[in-house]
């Protein structure tokens, strides 16, 4: 028996819980400083639309009733130009990578994900006890898609891939995207995670939502929170088959997204000047926050995300503390890239005081 009087299976012991970035409040809190930058979750700096904002409280006007989805998936039907039955909503994107293991998940099933990547889907293959085969990336943290055809076993029931990829920043671009999609067995699912969709500027980057005729099992999934700027509201969706969605919705809890959430992602979608503006801001920051770190003699991974992945040649985590001293939040990486460091884009402001405070690092920490 264990010390709290109950067992639980050894898949659930393996597990750590999601750490997420540090809160302002708590660094401001803690350091007694008030103007901190958090440049650690990919969030939006620049925050949600007004539209959005004032059709969430109009929203909260009907907070005694359940929600209902249909509008949303409606809106996003005719904005995809696909049918109604293709979509399903999540409580952001990470609901539907959980309900895509707790749908999939069976006896001896095997999936496949490329490492480093979203951490979740490592996470939902030890919650689900499924095999896993976690793919390397190349060392220069670009994608091998023969690696990833070449983990595929008679048993693959799921691949997962981001792209652009989180943490790295890398994509596949249109030919080697076409050529895992239709080199991978008709069986498998693939669930291609477009977190960052609205980021990249590179030619040859497509969705896969252009390529579906190459791989019918296949579920693309998008969120609201980054390019959109909701992450606080939790909503997100898959396109995918009708039989897809259908098994998803068999494994989701009734009513899983608000209808707050509902109302203010029918108006960001709706207010596609303020999502340009955004994506504007964010490709040319990019550049200028990479160049920066680069004259700083740092490595920094070519980047497609609305983040870039720096390589500080140093221990991942003095460079964190230091830099959290000063009141700047960044994401230290874990193994195999311990000594990277993925900084969110943020407000010119907010980058200007990032890259000072690199600078000052790099003098005092040789
Ligand atoms: C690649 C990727 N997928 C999915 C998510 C989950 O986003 P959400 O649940 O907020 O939609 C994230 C969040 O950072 C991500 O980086």
């Amino acid at each position: 028996m264990s010390k709290g009087g109950f067992e639980v299976a050894p898949n659930i012991e393996r597990l750590t819980p999601y750490v997420p970035g540090k809160p302002l409040e708590e660094l401001e809190r803690e350091l007694g400083i008030r103007n901190a930058v958090k440049l650690a979750s990919n969030e939006n700096p620049v925050g949600p639309s007004e539209a959005a904002l004032r059709a969430a409280t109009e929203a909260g006007r009907q907070g005694n009733r359940y929600p209902d989805g249909y509008k949303l998936r409606a809106d996003l039907a005719a904005y995809h130009a696909v049918s109604l039955q293709d979509i399903v909503l999540g409580n952001g994107s990470n609901e539907l990578i959980d309900l895509l293991f707790r749908a999939f998940a069976k006896p001896a099933a095997h999936v496949v994900y490329p490492d480093p990547s979203f951490v979740c889907y490592r996470m939902g293959a030890i919650a689900t006890n499924m095999e896993a085969s976690e793919v390397r990336l190349r060392d220069n943290l670009s994608y091998d898609v023969d690696a990833l055809l070449a983990a595929v076993r008679p048993n693959t029931q799921l691949l997962f891939l981001a792209n652009p990829n989180n943490p790295t920043g890398a994509y596949l671009g249109k030919q080697e995207l076409s050529r895992l999609l239709s080199s991978l067995p008709s069986n498998v699912i693939a669930v291609m995670d477009e977190a960052y969709v609205e980021f990249p500027d590179a030619e040859d980057y497509v969705s896969s939502l252009s390529l579906r005729s190459l791989h019918e099992n296949m579920i693309v999934l998008r969120t609201f929170s980054k390019a959109y700027g909701l992450a606080a509201f939790r909503i997100g969706y898959g396109v995918a088959t009708p039989r897809i969605v259908n098994y998803i919705e068999r494994v989701k809890a009734p009513f899983n997204v608000s209808s707050i959430a509902l109302e203010a992602a029918r108006a960001a979608l709706a207010d596609q000047d303020h999502v340009q503006r955004y994506i504007a801001h964010n490709r040319s920051e990019r550049a200028r926050v990479s160049n920066e770190l680069r004259t700083f003699g740092l490595t920094v991974a070519p980047s497609q995300g609305n983040f870039v992945l720096v390589d500080f040649a140093r221990s991942s985590k003095d460079v964190y503390d230091w830099l959290l001293r000063k009141g700047v939040i960044i994401r230290p990486m874990p193994a195999p890239i311990a000594t990277w460091q993925r900084i969110t884009i943020g407000l010119t402001t907010e980058n200007d005081r990032m890259l000072e405070s690199v600078r000052a690092l790099l003098k005092e920490m040789p």
